[in-house]
């Protein structure tokens, strides 16, 4: 029989769950649904969400994986018959499909990479023009993507500890350490105090419910929840490990780097007279013509580190990603790992083939849907369904599960072991609250709200 492996510390857990949700996430999407959002308001509804929702769905799913040691399919159909199993199979497909756009993304990112420390990409006059070219060209976008999927399998095929565990240990230092750089130097420039304004200084005015449902989306989408991936972490850990503990740790990590990323970004969008509201070509458009301003130096250096430093954060996510539906496999079918990873690789590579042709290059992809007011792109249906839509779901109905189904008894047993204080604590608390009212409550409004107004075009605010 395969074997399952493990983390071999609590520690190289939380640096791969931490990993896995510090990614696009926080650089790339983050910065610009701050700006596009208004800014601080946007960021106060999104720290409110990380509370009240993102700990206790974080700590449900950990409990969940550690409390079976199984996949995310296996897991519910243990706790709760086979009736439930199909809420493990609709986090595994959410997984693979999420995993085949954001594999395009991190492509861009590591094409841009290239581009701007080996290439002359930061000598091109129109940027826009530039990226909107560069995401239309198959060419390229193939061969990136297809590199990142290599580098990410070939990591995965390693194990849990020689690979995901060991990558995570040397990339998240070096990921930090360009950060808190980028930070130091963007924060020197003339003018960035504008940005960090902007960023910090709320106006309430700005609060609407797509504020609420974009915000709580990326949520979900940055801590890695609601598709099993923080389950499938949690079936590699220790009964002694402290859950709430490590579920705290990877969230507040998340969190510092999201809020970390738009300390790095908005100063030096602002101090060089850019507009924050460029939406997703913020950091591929606004970001270069910063570093082009900075002159050839300054800007090959800063904007090289920029770039790698987001192909890093991409990979210690991709990496989850794919240990999702691999880990199952070698569950289930009993097939050697390093099989199963190259096969569920290449196979959702791809998957993601539709999403690096619609943009620009079939036109019945870029132009594939039409709500919210505009043309949608199969790559933008791709995320709205199983991102921002299929994650909260996921959330919802694994709290009505841990609270309904499963019990809150056996959850509090699961914890316990490896938390012995956690019986009398305000932890326990916090999560039966939370668990039972707050998360079900919220996310079936937003739920509701999200598919008549996102979806249906029916606005019950005005
Ligand atoms: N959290 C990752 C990010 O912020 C994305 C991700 C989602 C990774 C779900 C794994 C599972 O980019």
């Amino acid at each position: 029989m395969a074997s399952r492996g493990g983390f071999t510390s609590k520690l190289g857990f939380v640096a791969a769950a931490a990993g896995s949700a510090v990614g696009l996430g926080n650089i790339w999407r983050f910065p610009f649904e701050v700006g596009r959002n208004g800014g601080a308001a946007f960021l106060l509804v999104y720290l409110i969400c990380i509370v009240l929702i993102g700990l206790p769905v974080m700590t449900g799913e950990i409990t969940i994986g550690r409390s079976t040691g199984s996949n995310p399919y296996r897991a519910y159909r243990k706790l709760g018959g086979a009736n439930w199993s199909w809420l493990g199979v609709w986090g595994i497909i959410c997984g693979i499909m999420f995993l085949s756009v954001y594999n395009v993304v991190a492509g861009w990112a590591f094409g841009y990479f290239v581009g701007v420390s080996f290439g002359d990409l930061l000598s091109t006059p129109d940027l826009g023009g530039y990226f909107s070219t560069s995401i239309a060209e198959i060419g390229d976008n193939f061969l990136y993507s297809l590199a990142f999927m290599i580098i990410t399998a070939f990591i995965v095929s390693r194990g849990v500890s020689g690979g995901i565990e060991k990558a995570a240990k040397i990339l998240m230092p070096i990921l930090l350490t360009l950060l808190v750089g980028i930070i130091i130097y963007s924060l020197t420039l003339d003018g960035a105090m504008e940005g960090v304004k902007y960023y910090l200084v709320p106006d309430f005015g700005a609060i609407t419910i797509p504020t609420i449902y974009n915000a709580l989306g990326l949520a979900f989408f940055s801590l890695s929840m609601g598709m099993g991936a923080l389950i499938t972490y949690g079936s590699y850990i220790n009964k002694t490990d402290n859950i709430t503990e490590s579920a705290t740790l990877v969230t507040i990590t998340d969190t510092v780097v999201a809020f970390l990323a738009g300390l790095m970004v908005m100063p030096l969008v602002f101090s060089m007279g850019q507009s924050p509201n460029a939406g997703p070509g913020l950091l591929f458009v606004t970001l270069p013509s910063v570093f082009q301003a900075m002159g050839p130096i300054t800007g090959k250096i800063i904007g090289s580190m920029f770039f790698l430093l987001i192909c890093f954060a991409a990979l210690t996510s991709t990496i989850s990603l794919l240990e999702i539906p691999s880990g199952l496999l070698v569950d289930e079918k009993k097939w050697s790992r390093k099989k199963v990873v190259w096969l569920t690789a290449l196979a959702i590579f791809v998957v993601g083939i539709p999403g690096m042709l619609s943009h620009g290059a079939v036109d019945g992809l870029t132009n594939f849907m039409f709500y919210e007011g505009r043309a949608k792109s199969y790559f933008d249906v791709v995320f709205d369904i199983f991102s921002d839509t299929g994650l909260p779901l996921g959330g919802l109905l694994m709290s009505i599960f841990i609270a309904r189904k499963w019990g809150m008894d056996k959850f509090d047993s699961e914890i316990e072991s490896g938390n012995p204080t956690y019986k009398d604590s305000a932890w326990r608390t916090f999560l039966h609250i939370t668990m039972k009212y707050v998360s079900p409550i919220s996310l079936g409004i937003i739920f509701v709200i999200t598919i008549l107004q996102k979806f249906l075009g029916i606005s019950l605010f005005g």
